[in-house]
């Protein structure tokens, strides 16, 4: 199609396209794909969604890598239920990318180790908040203690805060694009084929 995209028509070059946008999201905080709204269910059956920054990507495990607090509500969520769904939106290209599979939480490992250790004390500060994310409070908040208010904790200070501090982990199976384009809108999915290892993908009506 004139003028199009050169993956407007294309499946296997959509697939590089959403995998691209994906990956920017968790090397760049100006990515759209850096903030998703991940969405869990809850213990009532209804659905619960948050924005959440994408740290980092493993696209051999199909996995997106999430930090938060231990205490949130979204880890009742998913010890109940682990399906869960991230959702992005990339403005610039008008594509929406909607992945679904499941998730795990991880307090203590290797991997919570190394991503604590990969943050910075601003970043762990939000970890040392003394009432759990979601609590009622009496007064305007932001939780933290009044010492680290408005500055940046030494490695001392921030140490205790490592036990509110979890990674989410989500394995996604599918993965589900739509391209807005005034020539004509392009839909399409690929799922993910545990019998051969591979992404099998196909179009659908937008
Ligand atoms: C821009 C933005 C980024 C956020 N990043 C995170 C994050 O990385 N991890 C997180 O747990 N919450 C993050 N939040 C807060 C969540 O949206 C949510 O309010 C919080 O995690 C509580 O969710 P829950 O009660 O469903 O567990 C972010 C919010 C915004 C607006």
């Amino acid at each position: 199609m004139t003028g199009e995209a050169a993956f407007y028509d294309n499946l296997r070059l959509s697939f590089a396209e959403a995998r691209r946008l994906i990956e920017a999201g968790s090397q760049s905080r100006h990515a759209a794909a850096h903030h998703p709204v991940v969405a869990t269910i809850g213990a009532d059956g209804s659905p619960r969604q948050r924005v959440m920054i994408l740290r980092h990507v493993d696209w051999a495990e199909r996995r997106l890598r999430f930090h938060t607090d231990s205490r949130s509500t979204k880890i009742d969520d998913l010890a109940n239920k682990s399906a869960a769904s991230v959702l992005i939106y990339d403005p610039e290209p008008k594509i929406q990318l909607r992945l679904s599979g499941s998730a795990i939480v991880h307090w203590e490992g290797a991997a919570v180790d190394a991503a604590w250790r990969q943050s910075t004390n601003f970043a762990r500060r939000c970890y040392l908040a003394e009432h759990a994310p979601g609590m009622v409070v009496e007064q305007p908040t932001s939780g933290l203690p009044e010492w680290v208010e408005g500055r940046q904790p030494d490695d001392a200070e921030i140490a205790p805060a490592r036990d509110n501090f979890a990674i989410l982990l989500f394995t996604f199976d599918s993965l589900e694009w739509l391209y807005l384009a005034n020539s004509g809108h392009r839909r399409a999915r690929w799922q993910w084929d545990s019998a051969v290892a591979n992404w099998h993908g196909f179009w659908l009506a937008p």
